[in-house]
């Protein structure tokens, strides 16, 4: 029997939805690992490094399921989870220190993406750097937060509307700008098997009955809150047409390029929209992506005939080490 440590972050009895979500996902893991007869600890890290170390060399676990989405409230910090895990040579699910690292900052991701031909669509860091496009339309993205935290309808901005305030990021430090593509969107899921990473199934987000002039956007109402017009009215699609095959199979080579340029381990979900000439950009990667039941990594998964048993199973058999 394994000893296996499911690393939470501790959301608070006040938290939203999507900084809940973590404990879901833990009682999904959770639940397998029993039923294979593992003996399961679970342990919410804070900042406070020293009390996840000390309990390291306490009771030092066979392995870590690492599903830490932030320290005190910030996605920025979760690499250093990962990384304490490395110098203690523990292994652990997911990606390692670097991957997230890169990851979790948007704008770094993209930087890294773009030296390597990736295609992503511009952006402004704030402060500004550069001047906004005129006539382009940019959305107001928070650097470093996952789940639409931060993402409504009024984050989408004509270049014209950008205020000598809002480009000095004097009122929103921890935002970026990116060019707003207003085409398809795409998720792509990538998990560890047997003969190394797996594409799965491509999943494309559709709006249904959107008026003309909403945003068509994931924002954190159409994720998290059921009785918006947004959560009712966007929905998950795996069936492609014989014409996307080829834009199909140009996002799995985007994908596993990911995959490989940041180092992943066991399990990602890359996002795409396209642009104006249809091709993919990728707006981010999520190096630890959402795999609570319901999410769109288990449902891809799933398309490819593989159980939330075999998903987790898998994730075990690529860790970080
Ligand atoms: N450049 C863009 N052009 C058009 N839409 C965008 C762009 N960037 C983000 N969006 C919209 O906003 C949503 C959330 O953006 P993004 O995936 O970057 O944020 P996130 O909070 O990290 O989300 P996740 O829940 O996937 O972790 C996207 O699913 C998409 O609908
Ligand atoms: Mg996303």
């Amino acid at each position: 029997v394994k000893k296996v440590l499911i690393l939470v972050n501790d959301p608070g009895k006040e938290a939203s939805p999507d900084v809940q979500d973590v404990l879901m996902q833990a009682g999904a893991v959770e639940n397998v690992l029993r039923e294979m007869d593992a003996e399961v600890k679970r342990f919410s890290v804070s900042l406070n490094l020293e009390a996840l170390d000390s309990l390291l060399q306490k009771d030092p676990p066979d392995l870590v399921f690492n599903l830490v989405e932030s320290l005190a409230g910030r996605g920025a910090l979760l690499h250093l989870v990962p990384a304490l895990l490395e110098v203690r040579y523990i292994p652990f699910t997911g990606s390692g220190s670097y991957g997230l690292y890169l990851t979790t900052h948007k704008v770094r991701a993209k930087r890294i993406m773009r030296q390597h031909g990736i295609h992503t669509p511009d952006w402004i860091s704030l402060p500004a750097d550069t001047f906004p496009e005129k006539g382009k339309r940019y959305i107001m993205k928070p650097v470093s937060e996952d789940g639409s935290a931060g993402i409504h309808d009024a984050s989408l901005v004509q270049a014209g509307e950008l205020t000598r305030e809002i480009l000095s990021g004097s009122t929103t430090p921890a935002y970026f700008l990116e060019e707003y593509l207003p085409g398809r969107e795409f998720n792509l899921s990538v998990i560890a098997g047997p003969e190394g990473p797996q594409v799965l199934p491509a999943a494309e987000m559709q709006y249904l009955d959107y008026p003309a002039d909403k945003p068509r956007i994931l924002g954190y109402a159409a994720k998290w809150e059921e009785n918006s017009f947004e959560y009712r009215h966007t929905v998950r699609r795996f069936e492609m047409a014989e014409t996307d095959r080829v834009l199909v199979r140009e996002m799995e080579r985007i994908s596993l390029q990911c995959w490989h340029l940041f180092e992943a381990r066991g399990y990602i979900r890359v996002d795409f929209r396209t642009d104006a000439e249809g091709n993919p950009c990728v707006i981010e990667v999520n190096a630890n992506p959402c795999i609570s039941p319901d999410a769109g990594f288990p449902a891809a998964c799933l398309h490819a005939g593989i159980g939330y048993r075999e998903m987790i199973l898998r994730i075990l058999n690529d860790l970080t080490v």
